[in-house]
């Protein structure tokens, strides 16, 4: 069980579909809003990693900017190989504040 702790503002989550990179307990994490809810993946992507809150959004995936690999965004299972996920982060609001379980 890991510890929730303040990510960021509501105010400062990324606009809807795309991405945004926040530092918090030397964790570095892509957070996107998808369908108006905030998600969040490691930034580091599994495959050589790349920063994924670079890329661009598609169809719920988030596109490494490297090679182009896709992500969904609440699972963190990679298209191009079902054996590969990037780590997921679960998220939840209170008051005006966005926390995340590291
Ligand atoms: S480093 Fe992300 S697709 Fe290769």
């Amino acid at each position: 069980m890991g510890e929730w702790v303040r990510l960021c503002g509501r105010e400062e989550l990324p606009s809807e579909s795309e991405a945004k990179e926040f530092c918090v307990r030397g964790h570095t994490l892509c957070v996107a809003t998808l369908n108006g809810k905030p998600l969040a993946l490691d930034n580091v992507c599994p495959h050589r990693g790349g920063p994924l809150a670079e890329g661009a959004i598609e169809h719920g995936k988030i596109v490494c900017p490297w090679h182009q690999w896709e992500f969904d965004l609440a699972t963190g299972q990679a298209k191009q190989a079902a054996t590969v996920k990037a780590m997921t982060y679960p998220l939840r609001q209170q008051d005006d504040d966005v926390l995340v379980e590291i």
